[in-house]
């Protein structure tokens, strides 16, 4: 099923390049800063296509064509395109992330990164790996020596929550705070140590499935803003080496 994974990841992925400078058809979704376009379809349906085929009784919760066959205990939770804003600029921050759980919890994950050519899969109880070679998170142990990344919600002109009062308790703790625009590439930065911790609110499935069992199998630590173990359906996701976890959620908990 990983190698389905893989293989569903890189075919959608290349077709991703080679989609780069086509012409858009961008739609607006939920909000008008939160945009489709005729690219995240197509890839959404070279990924189902290869898992129907393979699987053809599995759920399946994709982003732009929704759930189908909820009598599965495999569900496949795929996002086709994380980053589409970046994409709809050229802004080379973007890949498909694709998880599988079975009952309820994430057993395989493949998230790839057609522009680095980067591949990053795990399953449960056997690592994460990056093109093949394991990969572990960060050692850092205070907030200060930190990279920390987050995102912003698409609703956040009518609903900015405590998006921002967040972004500032942070920056005013760690040595930066980045905002790359792919939540799924975020969660693979931490499983390779290049950040410390990840935190994002009003998140979806999709985006954190693959990358939140990237994270627990290269050693870290995957919680909502509570302290709470979590699973693809929460909307609140702090994701860390382990080292830092306790001291974010000393910060998120002054807003909760
Ligand atoms: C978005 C990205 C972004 C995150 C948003 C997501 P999309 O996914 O992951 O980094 O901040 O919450 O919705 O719409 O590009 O697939
Ligand atoms: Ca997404
Ligand atoms: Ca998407």
């Amino acid at each position: 099923m990983l190698q389905t994974a893989i293989d569903a990841a890189t075919e959608a992925g290349k077709f991703l390049r080679e989609s780069k400078g086509k012409s858009l058809k961008i739609e607006n979704k939920s909000s008008s800063i939160d945009p489709v376009t005729q690219i995240d379809k197509q890839a959404e349906k070279i990924i189902v296509d290869i898992i129907k085929n393979r699987y053809p009784d599995h759920a399946i919760l994709a982003e732009e064509s929704g759930e189908s066959n909820d009598t599965s205990d495999y569900r496949w939770i795929i996002d086709p395109l994380d980053g589409t804003v970046n994409f709809t600029h050229g802004l080379p921050i973007y890949c498909v992330s694709i998880g599988l759980e079975y009952r309820d919890a994430v057993i395989a994950g493949a998230v790839f990164d057609p522009n680095a050519g980067d591949l990053y899969t795990a399953e449960r109880g056997k690592g994460a790996y990056l093109n093949g070679s394991r990969i572990h998170v960060s050692e850092n142990e205070k907030l200060i020596d930190s990279i920390l990344i987050t995102g912003f919600p698409y609703d956040i002109h009518n609903n900015p929550g405590n998006t921002i009062e967040r972004f500032i308790d942070f920056l005013m703790e760690a040595q930066a705070v980045r905002r790359l625009g792919s939540a799924a590439i975020d969660l693979c930065y931490i499983a390779a140590g290049y950040g410390d911790g990840f935190w994002e609110a009003f998140i979806k499935p999709w985006d954190i499935a693959a990358g939140m069992l990237l994270v627990e199998e290269a050693g870290g630590k995957v919680t909502d803003f509570n302290g709470h173990q979590i699973g693809a359906d929460s909307e609140r996701i702090l994701a860390t080496n382990g080292k830092i976890h306790e001291k974010m959620l000393e910060v998120l908990r002054k807003r909760i």
